[in-house]
């Protein structure tokens, strides 16, 4: 079953709010709807923000009355505008929204019904991409995982985070798969708590072996000789390497670095922002407080209690061993790799 897809003239996705009590969808009739979806995180997870923006540009086009193409385009570019603006951080969303809107500029369409099919045609091959793409990173990076070891990961990088199949936990996924025997330590990730709801639930669908662990403790499990490899997401990967994750990434690759354990981003190449020289150029997002002051509306301090929010945060690339793509795995220094790999090199 899909993240992300089209269904019958709507854009239908998981609402990820509910995991892992009920698994429920939506069918979101306008594009509006879908920026909205992205803000409050029914739908999250970089490539699947990616995906989702693309089916709302689709959806935006067949809600326009345009009847010229250059009329459509207006509209298009207004879409385009609040998708783009519905979370700040992961590349892959503006990814997704400029290819359909080169797409749309390209005067190769001589209808706005034309332009209306291929825009929902482009869509549906970036969703479809999304899963192949994510399946060949899964193999490209199962071979780190060993029979015994212990793996850290944190967040949610499953199916859920993609369109199907996932990116650092599709690793996971594919070394399960191959049957290799080994443990998952799930970072429980406050304050969404991502790692607890999204991944177990994979996890239990997979019948993979995993503990769920306060974040705090990932220190702990290192420092005792038990986490052998860690590997986690990304949502934006600078030229040089220094990319951005769920916040918390930052401190779990220090410790990782101080305790000798081998660390790993698991990202397609349409994460990678070859415009930014380094990580200090991306933009983090900061969200609402009540997120931590009252997570899923359980009060735990007084509303007015004063608390920061910043969803993700930046980890420089000297604590990174390499980042597993769909053409390979990029090693330092990064600057070359990763140009390599963007360019549809296999390395
Ligand atoms: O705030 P979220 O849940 O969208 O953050 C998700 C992450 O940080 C993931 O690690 C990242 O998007 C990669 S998912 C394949």
């Amino acid at each position: 079953m899909r993240t992300v897809e089209w269904h019958e003239g709507k854009v239908r996705m998981i609402d990820q709010r509910r995991i892992p009590w009920e698994l429920v969808h939506v069918d979101l009739p306008d594009y509006q709807s879908v920026a909205a979806a992205i803000t409050d995180m029914t739908v999250r997870g970089a490539p699947a923000i990616g995906a989702s923006a693309a089916f709302g540009m689709a959806l935006a086009a067949h809600q326009s009355r345009a009847i010229t193409v250059e009329t459509l385009l207006i509209d298009l570019t207004a879409a385009a505008a609040m998708l783009k603006a519905s979370r700040p951080t992961a590349v892959n969303l503006a990814w997704a929204v400029d290819l359909l809107m080169d797409m749309a500029r390209s005067n190769e369409f001589s209808s706005a019904d034309d332009l209306r099919e291929a825009l929902l045609r482009e869509a549906q091959r970036i969703a479809d991409d999304d899963v192949a793409i994510n399946q060949r990173m899964g193999s490209n990076g199962q071979v780190l995982i060993q029979n015994g070891d212990t793996v850290l990961h944190h967040c949610n990088t499953g199916a859920l985070a993609t369109v199907d199949y996932g990116t650092a936990l599709g690793v996971i996924r594919a070394a399960f798969e191959s049957g290799k025997q080994f443990h998952v330590l799930l970072d429980e990730t406050r304050p969404r708590l991502q790692g607890a709801r999204l991944s177990a639930w994979e996890m239990e669908q997979l019948g993979a072996s995993y503990d769920i662990i306060p974040d705090t403790a990932a220190g702990f499990y290192m420092q005792s000789g038990e986490i052998k490899l860690v590997l986690v997401g990304a949502d934006r990967i600078a030229a040089n390497g220094d990319f951005a994750n769920k916040i918390g990434t930052y401190q779990i690759a220090v410790l990782a670095k101080e305790n000798g354990i081998p660390f790993y981003t698991v990202a397609p190449t349409s994460t990678v922002d070859l415009s930014l020289k380094s990580g200090a150029e991306i933009p983090i997002e900061e969200r609402d407080k009540a997120e931590v002051l009252t997570p899923f509306g359980n009060a735990i301090v007084p509303p007015h209690f004063k608390a920061r929010n910043p969803a993700f945060d930046v980890t420089p690339n000297r604590y990174l061993s390499g980042i597993v793509t769909e053409n390979g795995i990029a090693r330092p220094p990064f600057e070359d790799s990763l140009r390599r790999v963007v360019a549809g090199e296999q390395i």
